[in-house]
């Protein structure tokens, strides 16, 4: 691990995992431990707990879990080395240097510096000669020049090697160039710029950091808008543009917009909790990121018929989340930045009235439904009362389906019984499907789980368990390790996986080291700390710690001596399967 140990010990005493995982997630105290909505799978009951007495948290439903340096690795999308310096910043300390010695943050460090010298290059052109014309094009488009500063645009020459020189001329490599996806690889493997003769929109993430751009171009040529493609800094799925500044106006709502423009066009004219995708349909990671930053989103995507399906989709996505979701229809076909130009000074004013004005989502479709339907003609409306049963009962408060039940009833001249009784079946229909659904999911985890992490655990059930019954013991108390460690060599361990982490746990605590779940974060992926921590979780401290650990070791040397030698090598191979894995995965990140 290249950050020392004391170093860790300090950032452990100092940040309480129950705080920092409040910051992300609404827990509520429930025994010892505190219970919320997990932040890493959507879900309508708190199956995520968090144990301050033990450091660390773990999901019921997905199964995450592990210590708080886990937690952020996975909200934060950050490795170990980052996370750390995270943590360390939120407790007012400074990682030691080597700490830097960490492959892939080195190379997302660089990528965010390229970005960065990128953004300011571009943005210097819009006042040169060559620039010149794109920065009359954003004048033209109504953008003022605060605004041009704010949002940091620019202008991509048309030569395709100034950007690239300017790069190499501040010490940047071509690989770096490549890996940011500023440059293209020509044939003959030499990079050339990637935007050339667009207006470019940098895209930062919520620490400042610039993770990629948009380029539009200035005529009919296609693509309109050219995107960064995803990089070791940059997801776009898990990113929305201008969520950075959003995020402090949000207030409880976001608006959620179609394009770059429309979110500038609104930030300007003073509605500033605007935020848009990527160029793509809204993610389930999206839709999870803005619930931490808001009770409500109003959707306004463009009236056409693109944008009204992309609109549908984004509910269907937004629903599960809980979030309260209006909709807006901007009237004349007009996208949210033609709406706000066209009515001048009262464009705020107007925009305000229509997000007052708009109906919830439910309100929406059964307005969509009904331009389908001549609810006049008997067959239709009993097809449309049919059809907003539906809708209404995929709502979760019985106040609210009371409340649409009611409104169709008097819309339709339908009994109000007749229409509560067909919720009533859609309702139960969808409870069917929802249990089945998630007992699928758990099916699914569980089994990707086990490929993922420990593949052997299925095919040695018995010993997998006693070897996590072993770990989950050391842990858990450090006075009985030193006995256990004394007895139990690595090898004895059949499983790849649980050998692995036993050997790191016994390597620690033979260098007179800690072996918590934070001390070992390091060690492992994500995915493996919650494994490890869902061993912790599924039992509970022994009563009689002698007597168990006779017990495991008894069970483990049984289940030893019943593997065939070829399973014996096979236990053997594991292990140097994996290893070539992981040198392999390594490899495949240098070449990205
Ligand atoms: P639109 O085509 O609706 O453009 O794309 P717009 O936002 O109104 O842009 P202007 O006003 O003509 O400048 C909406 C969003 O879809 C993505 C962009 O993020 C854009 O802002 N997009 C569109 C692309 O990524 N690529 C494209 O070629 C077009
Ligand atoms: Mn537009």
């Amino acid at each position: 691990m290249p950050i020392p140990q004391e170093f860790i010990e300090e950032l452990k005493s100092r940040t309480d995992i129950a705080d920092v995982i409040s910051s992300y997630v609404n827990l509520k105290k429930s025994g010892r431990n505190l219970m919320g909505l997990c932040p890493f799978h959507n879900e309508k009951s708190p199956s995520f707990s968090v144990s301050p007495e033990n450091g660390f948290f773990h999901c019921f439903g997905c199964h995450a879990g592990g210590d708080v340096i886990t937690f952020i690795r996975r909200i934060e999308n950050l490795d170990y080395v980052e996370a750390v310096k995270f943590l360390a910043q939120r407790a007012g300390m400074t990682v030691p240097e080597e700490g830097k010695d960490n492959g892939m943050g080195r190379l997302r460090m660089r990528i965010f510096e390229a970005n960065r010298e990128a953004a300011r290059f571009y943005h210097k052109q819009l006042y040169t000669p060559q620039g010149k014309k794109a920065l009359e094009y954003l004048r033209s488009r109504g953008l003022t020049e605060k605004t041009i500063i704010h949002f940091g645009l620019g202008y991509s020459p048309s030569d395709r090697f100034e950007l690239v020189n300017h790069l190499r001329s501040k010490g940047f490599t071509a690989a770096e160039m490549i890996q940011a996806n500023l440059a293209n690889e020509s044939k003959k493997g030499n990079p050339y710029d990637r935007f050339s003769d667009r207006v470019m929109f940098p895209i930062l993430d919520l620490r400042g950091n610039v993770i990629a751009f948009g380029g539009r171009i200035m005529s009919d040529i296609k693509p309109k808008y050219l995107n960064t493609s995803d990089t070791p800094a940059f997801n776009k799925s898990r990113s929305l543009f201008a969520l950075q500044f959003a995020k402090n106006k949000a207030n409880g709502q976001l608006i959620l917009v179609e394009g770059y423009m429309d979110v500038i066009a609104l930030h300007q004219a003073g509605i500033e909790n605007a935020v848009a995708t990527l160029g793509t349909a809204l993610t389930q990671e999206q839709a999870i990121l803005l619930k931490r930053y808001c009770d409500e989103i109003v959707i306004c995507y463009d009236s056409d018929n693109a944008g009204q399906n992309a609109a549908a989709r984004a509910i269907s996505i937004l629903r599960p989340t809980g979030l309260k979701i209006k909709v807006i229809a901007v009237p004349n076909g007009k996208d949210p930045d033609e709406f706000i130009r066209s009515n001048g000074d009262k464009g705020a004013a107007k925009f305000r009235m229509l997000i007052e004005d708009s109906g919830s989502d439910i309100e929406y479709r059964m307005k969509k439904l009904r331009d389908r339907y001549n609810i006049e003609v008997t067959e239709q409306r009993i097809d449309y009362v049919d059809e907003v049963c539906r809708i209404i009962a995929a709502i979760d408060s019985a106040v609210e389906r009371d409340v649409y039940i009611s409104q169709l009833a008097g819309e339709t001249g339908v009994e109000k019984s007749a229409v509560k009784s067909q919720v009533d079946d859609y309702l139960h229909a969808r409870r069917r499907d929802s249990k089945k659904q998630q007992q699928r999911t758990v099916r699914n985890e569980m089994s990707a789980k086990n490929d993922k992490i420990n593949a052997e655990k299925f095919y040695n059930l018995r010993a997998a368990h006693a070897e996590e019954a072993i770990i989950a013991l050391v842990i858990n108390n450090p006075d009985a390790a030193a006995d256990v460690f004394r007895r139990l060599q690595p090898e004895h361990f059949v499983t790849a996986f649980n050998r692995r982490v036993y050997e790191v746990l016994r390597k620690r605590a033979e260098a007179g080291n800690d072996i918590s779940l934070a001390d070992i974060s390091g060690a492992f992926t994500a995915d493996e700390m919650s494994e490890i921590t869902s061993m912790l979780v599924a039992r509970p401290r022994e009563q009689d710690i002698h007597r168990a650990v006779e017990e495991y070791i008894a069970a483990l040397e049984q289940e030893r001596s019943r593997l065939s030698p070829e399973q014996m090598a096979q236990a053997g191979d594991a292990a140097i399967k994996e290893y070539l894995e992981k040198k392999r995965k390594q490899s495949k990140n240098r070449r990205n």
